[in-house]
């Protein structure tokens, strides 16, 4: 959407020693890419790159996903950083000219630095066996690996959070909490698959959530520290930009419903379902993030001497005094980009180029007209204890629905070419339409076609429904 140079950077200088920059509309040669993951971000993403003319060979790490195996070439090494060389070697060899990283663990473990060598922006990483890697170093990542980094920045930034506090030590922070006169979210700090937040309903839970994460660990390393930070209220809304370390590039505002049931009940999830554009946010209020949010952290990385490459995604609660942030992601949200890449009209390769080549402000994005929804459906058991192996039955019949794309989120393919449940959040239902209540129409009446038994869906998604 809008478009904000940073700034507190003036360099212009971009050098490339590229005679023939691949990101030239004219370019025509191949684009071979490497994709990183294997859920239901990747499918899209993998199907959304397949559909550009710069498509040369797709390679992924993760073949199980039978979406993305039926568009990419397995790699011939095992994916493995803890051997670095040997992974750029490969991508050498293989002439990878993009990486597009989709989770946050390999991230957050530097694999951005490992394909660049440390070196980005301007001609992409010239020093390193991948020229152009999308998504952020290991230190950006910080942003969403380490909660209390997140919060330092923020702090330095001025940008409006929950008030919190970070503790290493388990008693001081148990002291604390006994302090407070309201419940407050316990959150460990590090990486937890996006279940290390617990936002209790009273003291007691909240202590109950300080000894699982800091004295059960049941988050590991992740639960070493702790923010505790004031409970917020209001309606989340996901705020992604593409960011090419100085231009700020902001997509179309989302909803993620992270709650297992209608009407936003039940346990938080990694995400029942999202809608595309949400109607929370008006321009006004979207330039506000984009001023008061992103620009702002942008910066203060960029004073720590961090450049941010990729997508930054700010988790917002719509507060009564203003939006403030609950967490940044370092990487496209799920099922937020099944979501987004169903309105996104461009040629996904130049534009993920563009971002690593420091061109966002030569970018244009083009977004479909009207809205999309995406719907999950899960396993049964899901999310404490999805069955495996269930057979799912009619997806070429949803399939064939009108503007919908069925994703492979967590299935896999047996030896007698049977679709079965793979993991819990298996499909995503992505339907587009002319407003929300089209799209949620086409999804529904595709997700009608699948049959799982025992399947869980939430029936609620976008709508006005609040989480
Ligand atoms: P996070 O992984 O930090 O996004 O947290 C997961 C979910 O917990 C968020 O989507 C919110 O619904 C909730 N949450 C996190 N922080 C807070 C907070 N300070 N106040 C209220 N809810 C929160
Ligand atoms: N949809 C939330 C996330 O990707 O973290």
């Amino acid at each position: 959407m809008a478009q904000t140079p940073s700034d507190s950077e003036s360099s212009g200088q971009h050098p490339t020693n590229r005679p023939d920059s691949p990101t030239e509309p004219t370019s025509t040669e191949p684009v071979n890419i490497l994709l990183v993951g294997g859920g239901g971000r990747e499918h899209a993403l993998a199907l959304k790159l397949s559909a550009s003319p710069r498509m040369g060979t797709l390679f992924a790490t993760d073949m199980a996903n039978p979406g993305i195996a039926a568009l990419a070439q397995p790699m011939d090494i095992p994916f493995d950083l803890k051997d670095p060389f040997r992974l750029q070697r490969w991508c050498i060899t293989n002439r990878i000219t993009l990486a597009v990283i989709g989770p946050e663990e390999p991230l957050a473990a530097g694999l951005a630095d490992i394909l660049t060598g440390g070196e980005r922006g301007g001609g992409g990483g010239l020093g390193g066996a991948v020229p152009y890697v999308f998504g952020p170093s290991k230190q950006a990542a910080q942003l969403e690996g380490d909660k209390a980094f997140a919060k330092d920045i923020m702090r330095a930034a001025k940008v409006p959070t929950a008030d919190a506090r970070t503790f290493g030590d388990y008693e001081a922070a148990r002291k604390y909490l006994e302090s407070r006169t309201e419940p407050h979210v316990v959150k460990a700090a590090g990486l937890a698959k996006g279940k290390g937040v617990i936002v209790p309903a009273t003291q007691g839970e909240a202590l109950a959530a300080l000894d699982r994460i800091m004295v059960k660990r049941e988050f590991g390393a992740a639960g070493a520290k702790v923010v505790i930070e004031e409970k917020l209220k209001g309606r989340e809304v996901s705020v992604l930009a593409l960011c090419d370390g100085r231009t700020i590039y902001v997509l179309e505002p989302c909803q993620d419903h992270k709650r297992l049931q209608n009407g936003a009940r039940g346990p938080n999830t990694g995400g029942m379902g999202a809608l595309c554009p949400t109607n929370a946010l008006d321009d006004k209020l979207l330039d506000t993030i984009q001023r008061d949010v992103l620009v702002p952290t942008i910066d203060a990385l960029k004073r720590e001497g961090i450049d941010y490459t990729g997508v930054i995604y700010a988790g917002i609660m719509l507060t009564p005094g203003g939006p403030k942030v609950l967490e940044f992601n370092c990487r496209f949200g799920d099922p937020e980009c099944q979501a987004l890449l169903a309105r996104w009209e461009g040629d996904l390769i130049s534009e993920l180029i563009a971002c690593c080549d420091r061109k966002l402000d030569q970018a244009e994005l083009r977004w479909r007209p009207g809205a999309s929804v995406c719907v999950v459906v899960a396993a049964p058991g899901y999310p404490d204890a999805p069955i495996k192996n269930l057979t799912i039955e009619g997806l070429d019949e949803a399939g064939a629905c009108e503007g919908v794309t069925i994703i492979h989120a967590g299935t896999a393919r047996t030896s007698d070419r049977k679709t079965v449940t793979n993991g819990g959040r298996v499909l995503n239902v992505v339907a587009t339409g002319d407003d929300a209540e089209h799209a949620r129409k086409r999804a529904y009446a595709a997700v009608s076609k699948i049959r799982l038994p025992g399947m869980i869906v939430r029936t609620d998604i976008g709508t006005d429904v609040i989480g």
